[in-house]
C-alpha cells in the first residue's frame, strides 16, 4: 500500500483545495491572452453574470424557507405565462447586479416587453445582455433543476428611439453566451467563442471555479429529449424520428421540463434535444434571442448542431424580440438523423404534388 492509498479522507479532501483554482475573471483574461480594454469589458461582464448566478442559487437554496422564492406572482408576462415568484426575483437580481457594472446599456428578457434602458450607462455601456432569468420554471416548486440563459450582443448605434432594432440580428452576433444551471451544484458554462468552458460553484469560496476547459460535445449519444406529450401536435418527420428510436437499440428518453437541464446533459453524453413547432404553435416554444440562439452558439463552440429543421439556427433574424423557432440542437450525428427524416418527409410531398394533375 503506498502511502496516498492510506492518506486519510480529509487529507484527499484538502487536497482537492490546494488545486490551482482558476476563477470566472482570470479564465476570460488568459483565454483572451490580453488586459486590453476588451478583454477586461468581457472579463467584468462575466464576473458580473457570475454574481447573478449566485444571488439566484442563494435564492433557490433556501425556497420553501424564505419568502418570494415558491408560487406565482399573479402577473401574466408578455409571453401569456403565468409569472413565478422567481421569474420575477431573477429578472431583478440581472437588472440589479448590470445597472452597476457601466458596461451594459440595454437589457432584454423573457420577462419583460422592452428593453429595459439603463440610461446612466448608455454613454459608455456598449453591450446589451439578453437572457432567460429561469429557464424551466415549472421545476421550481418541485425542488427539480432549474437554470438561467444568458447573450451578450454588442451594441450596434445609440438606439435612441429605444425600439431595441438593432437587436433583430442572426446569432453570429452574439460575442458571448452560456448558461447557468442551479443542480444539486451551480454550474455555469460559458463561451466566448473560443471554446466551451465549465465552472462549479465553490459555496465555501463562493466563487466559480473552471472544472473543464474545451468541453467537447460527443458526435453522437444515446439520448433524445422532446415532449412525447405533444405527439399528436408534432409533423410527420418528427413521429418518424420517435419511431426510428423506439425501434433502434441504443437510445433513451430524458425530458425534464428545463431546457437547460437538458441540454446540459446531452452537452457531456451526447444525444439531442427536440422542440419543435406544433399545430398550435408552429415555431414552438422556445425564445430565439435569450433561449434558442445562446444555446446554438455555444453547443456549435462545442462541436454540436443546432437547426431549426430549415436551416441553421444560428442563420435565424427574428422580427421582433420574443420571436421563437423550433429548436434541433446537440450532437452532429443526432442533429443530422433528424434533419434526414425532415428531409425525407419533404421530398415525399414533393414528390406527391409533382403526381397532382
Ligand atoms: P421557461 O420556464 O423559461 O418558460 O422555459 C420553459 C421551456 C424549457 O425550459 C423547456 O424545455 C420547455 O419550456 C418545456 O415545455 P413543455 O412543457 O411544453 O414541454
Ligand atoms: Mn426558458
Ligand atoms: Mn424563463
Amino acid at each position: 500500500m503506498n502511502s496516498a492509498d492510506s492518506a486519510p479522507l480529509e487529507l484527499s479532501y484538502d487536497f482537492a483545495l490546494d488545486r490551482d483554482c482558476k476563477t470566472l475573471s482570470r479564465h476570460v483574461l488568459e483565454h483572451l491572452q490580453s488586459f486590453g480594454p476588451e478583454a477586461q469589458d468581457m472579463s467584468a461582464l462575466m464576473t458580473r453574470i457570475g454574481l447573478a448566478g449566485k444571488l439566484i442559487a442563494r435564492r433557490l437554496s433556501k425556497a420553501g424557507l424564505v419568502a418570494g422564492a415558491l408560487g406565482f406572482t399573479g402577473e401574466i408576462n408578455v409571453q401569456g405565462e403565468a409569472v413565478k415568484q422567481m421569474d420575477f426575483y431573477a429578472n431583478e437580481v440581472f437588472i440589479a447586479t448590470f445597472k452597476q457594472s457601466g458596461l451594459v446599456c440595454r437589457l432584454a428578457s423573457e420577462e419583460m416587453e422592452k428593453p429595459y434602458y439603463i440610461p446612466e450607462n448608455c454613454p459608455i455601456g456598449r453591450y446589451t445582455l439578453l437572457y432567460d432569468p429561469i429557464d424551466g420554471s415549472s421545476n421550481v416548486d418541485v425542488n427539480l433543476n432549474v437554470g438561467s440563459i444568458f447573450s451578450i450582443r454588442q451594441q450596434v448605434g445609440n438606439d435612441p428611439d429605444q425600439t431595441g432594432e438593432d437587436l433583430l440580428q442572426n446569432g453570429h452576433q452574439q460575442v458571448a453566451a452560456g448558461y447557468i444551471l442551479y443542480g444539486p451544484s451551480t454550474v455555469l458554462v460559458y463561451s466566448i467563442g473560443r471554446g466551451v468552458h465549465v465552472f462549479i460553484l465553490d459555496p465555501s469560496l463562493g466563487e466559480f471555479i473552471l472544472a473543464i476547459e474545451n468541453l467537447k460535445i460527443p458526435q453522437h449519444g444515446p439520448v433524445y429529449s422532446v415532449n412525447e406529450g405533444n405527439f399528436w401536435q408534432w409533423e410527420e418527420a418528427l413521429r418518424d424520428f420517435t419511431r426510428y428510436v423506439h425501434r433502434h437499440e441504443g437510445y433513451t428518453a430524458r425530458y425534464s421540463g428545463a431546457l437547460v437541464g437538458d441540454l446540459h446533459r446531452i452537452l457531456f453524453q451526447g444525444g439531442v434535444f427536440i422542440y419543435p413547432g406544433t399545430i398550435k404553435n408552429p415555431n414552438g416554444k422556445l425564445r430565439l434571442l435569450y433561449e434558442s440562439a445562446p444555446l446554438a452558439y455555444l453547443v456549435e463552440q462545442a462541436g454540436g448542431r443546432a437547426s431549426t429543421g430549415q436551416r441553421p439556427l444560428l442563420d435565424v433574424v427574428p422580427d421582433h424580440i420574443h420571436a421563437r423557432t423550433p429548436l434541433i440542437i446537440g450532437s452532429p450525428e443526432d442533429v443530422a438523423l433528424m434533419e434526414s427524416f425532415i428531409e425525407d418527409r419533404t421530398r415525399q410531398a414533393e414528390e406527391e404534388f409533382a403526381l397532382k394533375p
